[in-house]
């Protein structure tokens, strides 16, 4: 368990509020809880601060504090218990990668060697243009694709190490890489695509079922008539 602190008295800027439609937002918050139970609404502010600025400071903490009619060490408590909230400025464009069991066996310190490389040697550090920094994570939920990186709310997946320098370097150019797996294949199918599920008739079960098979079997030579292969269908997916 690391130790998390509040970043230094230098970085920290003397005061901190919500932008108008921010606000709201919080208000909104606010009001799905009882009189007197408005400190239920503590995580979503921070939250909302956090998407506002990059990064929570103590002005941010001291104003949802008098905001929620909270003390400030319970606001404190909060923001330095979540790792989600990050407590010292981010680059523009925060990397977070995971180095969990899975993202490890499958890779991750290419992915962290081309951060160290590209933005920083040092994670929770502003690379030199402000645009990127970088920090390692626990598992993603994304272990089919390992090994993984988030940035924003995107997940960029399927990475190795030229991979994740050449995503980094798109994204200083400017461009918009598309998110999910960088190697070709679609979601979690094996490169190549499906191999199982792909008799969509089959897979069919219920009381409907002679009546589903049919609508199925026509349906399975539509599709395959657009795509020149059998789309693949997970049981009790609805199209
Ligand atoms: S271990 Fe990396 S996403 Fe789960």
């Amino acid at each position: 368990m690391s130790v998390r602190r509040l970043a230094p008295d230098e970085v920290q800027p003397s005061s901190f509020s919500f932008s108008p439609a921010n606000k709201d937002r919080v208000d909104q918050w606010i009001a799905k809880y009882p009189d007197g139970r408005q400190a239920s609404a503590v995580i979503a502010a921070l939250w909302i601060g956090q998407e506002q600025e990059g990064w929570v400071s103590k002005a941010m903490i001291e104003h949802i504090a008098g905001l929620l009619r909270m003390p400030f060490i319970r606001v404190l408590e909060v923001a330095t218990f979540y790792t989600m909230f990050n407590l010292a400025p981010v680059g523009e464009f925060l990397v977070q990668v995971c180095t969990t069991t899975p993202c490890m066996l499958r890779g991750s310190d290419e992915v962290v060697a081309a951060c160290k490389k590209h933005i920083h040697p040092h994670p929770h550090t502003v690379s030199s243009d402000g645009k990127f920094s970088w920090m390692e994570v626990e598992c993603l939920g994304a272990c089919v694709n390992a090994p993984m990186l988030q940035i924003g709310s995107d997940f960029y997946e399927d990475l190795d190490g030229p991979k994740t320098e050449a995503l980094i370097e798109a994204l200083r150019r400017g461009e918009v890489p598309q998110p999910g797996p960088q190697n070709g294949r679609r979601s979690s199918e094996p490169l190549g695509g499906a191999t199982t599920l792909l008799d969509r008739a089959a897979i069919i079960r219920g009381p409907d079922a002679a009546h589903d098979r049919g609508q199925a079997i026509e349906g399975n030579a539509k599709i395959s008539g657009e795509v020149g292969t059998a789309a693949p269908i997970s049981p009790g997916t609805a199209r």
